[in-house]
């Protein structure tokens, strides 16, 4: 199977498990859940989600195991990306080709989507019939997305992000608040692939863990040359809302090559770190790829 097929897969895998698990429109309050499957459905890359099967099925998971998780954490994605959006964060008019969720419906529509979002995802994993690792291991991947979607993952690296426009940070900064931001939901997408294993072992989980790291980095250095490079209408997202916002990027801080540069030396880490585990963890090496050459 090519690489495309494979993300094909996974993606319309993804799309129908988000349909089931958001509830309906018709579901009282009908406002919100047509705006939260608004927000969550038709649209996005789904590389969270692939990062779910792929860990997943590196490890011999089943795809009907790894539905759930995947669909939570792309729940917990979109919520994000609906505050980002938002006045007080970046303003951004454009998210995944479409007007964002508050110029569709409106700012506290867009908060209590992002609010419904979290909480759905959180329900998803504590509920799902279909996990079947034992129940430790299911607290576990629901204490790992917590840590990962609060205030020392991804809301953390956003209060960052929002502080600095304007200001230049060093390169350290400027990774810390990438690794949390970005990083740790990627991360999380593979911890949670890994744990649905009714077998995992925790050095195996340790080097996944090392590889999540790595092309969690490579995938915001990519958005932010992304930003500069690519075109709004491919990218379904305003280009140049960086630059126009003084947001401490990348290749602000290192040229495009140098950022190009970083990007490739994290591919080739993410990649070492996966060594020894056989052709079933061949999607991971793929996705690693993917994510550095990646247009939109
Ligand atoms: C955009 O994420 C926000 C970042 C964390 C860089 P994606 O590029 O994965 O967005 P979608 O899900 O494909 O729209
Ligand atoms: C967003 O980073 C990271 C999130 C946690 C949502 P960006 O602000 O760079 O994402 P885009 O470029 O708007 O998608
Ligand atoms: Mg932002
Ligand atoms: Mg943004
Ligand atoms: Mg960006």
């Amino acid at each position: 199977m090519s690489l495309q097929e494979l993300m094909r897969d996974y993606r319309e895998r993804v799309e129908t498990v988000l349909e089931h698990n958001l509830p309906a429109a018709s579901i009282y309050p009908p406002s919100l859940h047509q705006a939260m499957r608004y927000a969550a459905l038709d649209g996005g890359k789904r590389v969270r989600a692939m990062l779910v099967y792929a860990s997943g099925q590196a490890l011999g998971v089943s795809l009907e195991q790894l539905d759930d998780p995947a669909s939570a954490v792309e729940m917990i994605h979109a919520y994000s990306l609906v505050h980002d959006d938002l006045p007080a964060m970046d303003d951004d008019d454009l998210r995944r080709g479409k007007p964002t969720c508050h110029k569709a419906y409106d700012e506290a529509t867009a908060i209590l989507v992002g609010d419904a979002l979290q909480t759905q995802a959180f329900y998803v994993l504590a509920h799902s019939p279909r996990i079947q690792a034992p129940a430790e291991q299911r607290l576990r991947m629901i204490e790992c997305l917590a840590l990962a979607s609060g205030s020392r993952g991804m809301c953390g690296g956003q209060a960052v992000d929002i502080a600095a426009e304007g200001q230049a940070l060093s390169l350290p900064e400027l990774e810390e608040m990438h690794i949390h931001k970005t990083g740790m939901l990627i991360r999380a997408s593979v911890t949670l692939g890994a744990l649905c294993s009714e077998q995992f072992d925790e050095d195996v989980l340790k080097r996944l863990d090392h590889y999540a790291k790595c092309i969690g980095l490579s995938f915001q250095i990519q958005d932010d040359i992304l930003d500069i490079e690519g075109e709004t209408e491919e990218l379904g997202k305003q280009q140049g809302a960086d630059a126009a916002r003084q947001k401490p990027t990348y290749p602000a801080l290192l040229g495009l090559d140098g950022a190009r540069q970083r990007a490739r030396e994290l591919h080739e880490d993410a990649l070492a770190s996966l060594t020894g585990l056989d052709e079933a963890a061949d999607p991971l090496r793929w996705l690693s790829e993917y994510i550095i050459n990646r247009r939109t």
